[in-house]
């Protein structure tokens, strides 16, 4: 069944968790600020081969499309990116490409995302690889704690938790979701979320990880980010 979206209100709007995907002001802005700034992405895959990242929320996809655009300018040659998302409401191709449409500097990018590989699914496939682009994109389409339980050990480098309000959609931000990323990123790797909710930051730095908060997106006060021991 195709995931509900209300479009009142200029950006999709899940009619399911009753939220928004994305910041109302600029959703690129607020994904390179909060994921990519907050992780630190760029300076530290320069300086591995691979680097992972792994995203509770793939929702419009967003996210990956602004990492694998800085991912193009910023890689160094022999470098991979392995982009490890979980949705269990996934938006289907269509949703993705109308939501797409906004974002002009995208639009390559996004053809390559929604190139059909398996064209009796609405949705985009479990996984895909772009060997030119030296990336590949892990999508589990499913409840985000199974999801996290069948990823290895230390092996995340930077995670995006990117679930709906804490208040709309605890599932995303409970102490086993949180304990479950904690186990899964590597020694040093880094968590970076839009919410400054304090159960958020406490399950984060009880499952190991040092927060800090820092100024948040546009109009949001605070949002956290942190590492792991
Ligand atoms: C704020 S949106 C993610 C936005 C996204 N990162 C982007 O770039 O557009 C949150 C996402 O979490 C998904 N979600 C909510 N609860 C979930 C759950 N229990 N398991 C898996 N995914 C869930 C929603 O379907 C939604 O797509």
């Amino acid at each position: 069944m195709t995931e509900p979206l209300d479009w009142s209100d200029g950006v999709p709007w899940s009619e399911r968790f009753e939220d928004i995907y994305y910041s109302r002001s600029d959703g690129l802005a607020e994904s390179r600020y909060v994921f990519l700034q907050g992780n630190r992405v760029s300076e530290r895959w320069q300086q591995k081969n691979i680097f992972r990242i792994g995203e509770a929320g793939f929702g419009t996809g967003l996210n990956f499309l602004a990492t694998w655009q800085l991912w193009r300018e910023t890689r160094t040659q022999d470098s991979w990116l392995y982009f490890e998302s979980i949705e269990g409401f996934p938006l289907d191709r269509e949703q993705l490409k109308l939501i797409h449409q906004e974002w002009k500097e995208l639009k390559a990018l996004s053809k390559m995302l929604l190139a059909a590989k398996h064209l009796s699914s609405k949705l985009l496939p479990d996984w895909q690889e772009w060997p030119e682009e030296r990336i590949t994109l892990r999508l589990h389409h499913a409840e985000v704690l199974p999801a996290l339980r069948v990823m290895q050990s230390n092996q995340v480098d930077a995670w995006f938790l990117d679930g709906f309000s804490p208040k709309k959609n605890p599932e995303m931000w409970t102490r086993d979701v949180l304990r479950e990323v904690a186990r899964i990123t590597c020694p040093e790797g880094t968590c970076a979320t839009y919410t400054a909710a304090s159960h958020v930051r406490k399950g984060l730095e009880d499952s190991g990880f040092v927060m800090k908060k820092i100024k948040g997106f546009a109009q949001k006060r605070e949002m956290l980010h942190g590492c792991k021991l």
